[in-house]
């Protein structure tokens, strides 16, 4: 399937000079987003993973299916003043600004491993941060899967050696 047909490019958002790559007619079409959630799926189904972690918001999108599909549960990440008991946080620089991404302090056990799903790599700040969550509450981020990797930002070097997989690079 051309997943690239199903991405609407818009220039000069949120901000000039940014061109912003949008999921939602993927997401809304039965057959790309089936297909785009099967090809995570597949990647991530010999890794062993006990849980799937999605960062706000399209992360829990892209993230939700694909844990139902291997049978795990989904944790959130979720942007400050958002989650109702005691949370670890990180600070990070994005594309667009500086934001902050909280986890549950009890949601994920030490040792388990952790897929981390979102719609779009870009500076790699959030998967930095998210990385960063995993780790301090003890989980193993196992793999990173991602619907587009927006190349030129070189958000695979805040990866740091993880194993990730793409379906669509810009
Ligand atoms: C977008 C996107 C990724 C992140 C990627 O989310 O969904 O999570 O940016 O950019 P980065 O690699 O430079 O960190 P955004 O922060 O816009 O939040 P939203 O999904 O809540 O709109
Ligand atoms: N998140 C960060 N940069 C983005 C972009 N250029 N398009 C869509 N989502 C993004």
């Amino acid at each position: 399937m051309e997943l690239s047909e199903y991405v609407a490019t818009i220039k000069d958002y949120p901000q000039p000079g940014i061109v912003f790559r949008d999921v939602t007619p993927l997401m809304a079409d039965g057959n790309a987003f089936n297909y785009a959630c099967t090809e995570i799926v597949q990647y991530a189904r010999d890794k062993g993973i006990d849980l799937v972690v999605g960062p706000e918001a399209r992360g829990f999108i892209i993230g939700c299916p694909v844990a139902y599909a291997l049978g795990v549960g989904f944790a959130p990440v979720r942007k400050p003043g958002k989650l109702p008991r005691e949370v670890v946080e990180e600070t990070y620089e994005k594309e667009y600004g500086t934001d902050t991404l909280t986890i549950h302090a009890d949601a994920i056990k030490p040792g388990q491993r952790v897929l981390i799903v979102d719609d779009l790599l870009a500076t790699g700040g959030t998967i930095e941060a998210t990385i960063a969550l995993v780790e301090k509450l003890g989980g193993v981020v196992a793999g990173a899967a991602f619907i587009i990797e927006l190349d030129e930002l070189k958000g695979r070097e805040k990866l740091k050696g993880t194993d990730y997989k793409v379906l669509l690079h810009y």
